[in-house]
């Protein structure tokens, strides 16, 4: 019997056997998570358990050692043909690449450019967009994410928050089949915060595909689906957010959870 295509379940994202070492360190040991389009995971652990490099990783920003990506059903990196592996060329990679949406814990928009042309830019340099389509989509995202004022500002003249958006505007802008986000609220002031969490929400709301790594455990137990938990390069407990946090299995994740819920002053359930 043949298989019939339109029934293959296709992952926005699968990731098998991931690995990356560094000179003395293993980043990375075998990592293995699948996110189903429209699905929102958080991605917890300790400093230094290898959330960023994972992120860096399933960009090729950074060359995993060993492990297969796909994403929403094409290979990005290395493909398998039979036994044989092969890594795929530079500009195979590049083209690529656009599908995954990154935002950055540091704030990292162009300071030359305005909010606009931020998010302008890239689409028509790596998409090859006109420019009129360009500035359109670019507009519209600004406005739904409340900077319709703001297009036309440098980034030192916008807030930490709105710096922010700005950088997930550009990312959508490239309407990306998954978005990756590395602690995008920690390097914002205190009060900065919620308005960054609220776009996640919105776009949570929209049906986006995400991977956040995140400290705010409030945030991982109200929006997302899923919560996988790291520890020294792999991932050792997943599962649905409300049972992860409640009921946590191993040891290292009641640990973890114990540390972070330990500097809050209320309970998760009120945390918006
Ligand atoms: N470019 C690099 N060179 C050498 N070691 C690195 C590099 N990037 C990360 N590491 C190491 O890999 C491990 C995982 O780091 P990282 O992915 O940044 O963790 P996390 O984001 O969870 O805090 C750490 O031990 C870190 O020191
Ligand atoms: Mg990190």
């Amino acid at each position: 019997m043949s298989e019939t295509p339109a029934l293959r379940y296709v992952p926005a994202l699968r990731v098998e056997g991931l690995t990356k070492n560094f000179r003395t360190t293993t980043a990375l040991d075998s990592v293995y998570l699948d996110i189903k389009q429209g699905e929102i995971v958080a991605l917890i652990g300790p400093s230094g358990c290898g959330k960023s490099t994972f992120l860096r990783c399933l960009t090729w920003l950074e060359h995993p050692d060993d492990g297969f990506i796909e994403v929403a059903g094409q290979p990005f990196g290395r493909e398998r043909h039979g036994a044989v592996v092969r890594r795929q060329t530079p500009r195979q990679i590049d083209r690529i690449r656009p599908k995954i949406g990154l935002v950055f814990q540091q704030l990292n928009l162009w300071p030359h450019l305005t909010a606009l042309e931020n998010i302008v830019r890239p689409q028509v340099v790596v998409l090859r967009r006109p420019r009129e389509e360009a500035a359109r989509r670019a507009r519209e995202l600004l406005t739904r994410l409340g900077l319709g004022d703001r297009a036309d500002r440098y980034p030192h003249a916008l807030s930490g928050g709105q710096k922010q958006r700005v950088a997930i505007a550009r990312a959508l802008a490239m309407d990306p089949a998954l978005m990756l986000f590395d602690e995008p609220t920690s390097a914002l002031d205190p009060e900065l915060v919620g308005e960054v969490l609220a776009v996640l929400r919105q776009l949570a709301e929209a049906g986006t595909t995400m991977l956040v790594v995140t400290h705010e455990i409030g945030f991982a137990a109200n929006v997302a689906d899923r919560i996988a938990f790291m520890d020294k390069g792999r991932i050792i407990e997943e599962g649905p957010a409300r049972q992860l946090l409640d009921a946590p299995r191993d040891p290292r994740l009641r640990n973890f959870l114990d540390l972070v819920l330990s500097h809050r002053d209320a309970p998760i359930a009120s945390q918006n």
